[in-house]
């Protein structure tokens, strides 16, 4: 679904030796800026939101739920810039790695990539589905989103749930992610996790 140069982003996944060792500094803000932003949306993902929105409450009253929609909203505008970044930037680095963890990386990363568009989408489809309003920081506030409510996608699914199914998701493959990188530095002592941490010195 996305492209080799995609999928290198999250982790890289390499096969064979380049003059780079480490991602440029505009990758590594992206990662390390996305992954923050998504650990802290998914701290303040708002439990019972479906009864607090029956019971009447305005959610622009709750920092937690302003917050969430506002991180995760940065999540959908950090991907799509990235992926734009990804198309631009300057060759990644590779490592030499067998063959099933180079696939089980790139598999990973792709999920990755995918959850961090579908997770905003689905957060929109919930919201507009069931006629909430979208309310961000600052006092920015969408009461109706028509063209969701009267689309067939607003009835295909209980949106809240698979979105709340895939925010756990999106945790528990980031935390298999972040072992995968702590592997590779502990027990297999390549460069991989170097390549997103450190400014590159080597020769490109
Ligand atoms: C990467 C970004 C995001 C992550 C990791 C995330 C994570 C989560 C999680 C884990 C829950 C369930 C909370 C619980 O039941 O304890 C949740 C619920 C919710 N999130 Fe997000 N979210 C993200 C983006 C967004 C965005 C962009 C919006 C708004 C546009 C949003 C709006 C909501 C709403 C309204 C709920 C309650 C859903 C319901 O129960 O009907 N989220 N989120």
């Amino acid at each position: 679904m996305f492209s080799s140069a995609a999928a290198v982003a999250a982790l890289p996944a390499m096969t064979s030796a380049s003059s780079t060792q480490h991602f440029d500094p505009v990758s590594r803000a992206f990662h390390w800026l996305t992954a923050i932003v998504i650990v802290a949306a998914f701290i303040l993902g708002p439990e019972h939101f479906g009864r607090l929105m029956r019971d009447g409450l305005d959610p622009a009253t709750r920092w937690d739920i302003v917050w969430h929609e506002s991180l995760g909203v940065s999540v959908f505008v950090l991907t799509l810039l990235r992926l734009v970044w990804v198309a631009l930037r300057p060759a990644a680095p590779r490592f030499d790695m067998n063959p099933w963890m180079q696939r089980a990386a790139r598999m990973l990363q792709d999920v990755l990539w995918l959850l961090m568009l579908l997770l905003p989408i689905t957060a929109l489809l919930a919201l507009g589905s069931e006629g909430h309003p979208l309310t961000l920081l600052g006092g920015l506030r969408v009461d109706q989103m028509p063209f969701i409510a009267n689309s067939p996608l607003a009835e295909a699914a209980d949106w809240g749930e698979v979105h709340g199914f895939l925010g756990d998701a999106i945790l528990w493959l980031a935390g298999a992610h972040a072992a995968a990188a702590i592997y590779h530095h502990v027990v297999l002592k390549d460069g991989v996790l170097k390549s997103m941490l450190l400014p590159g010195r080597d020769a490109h």
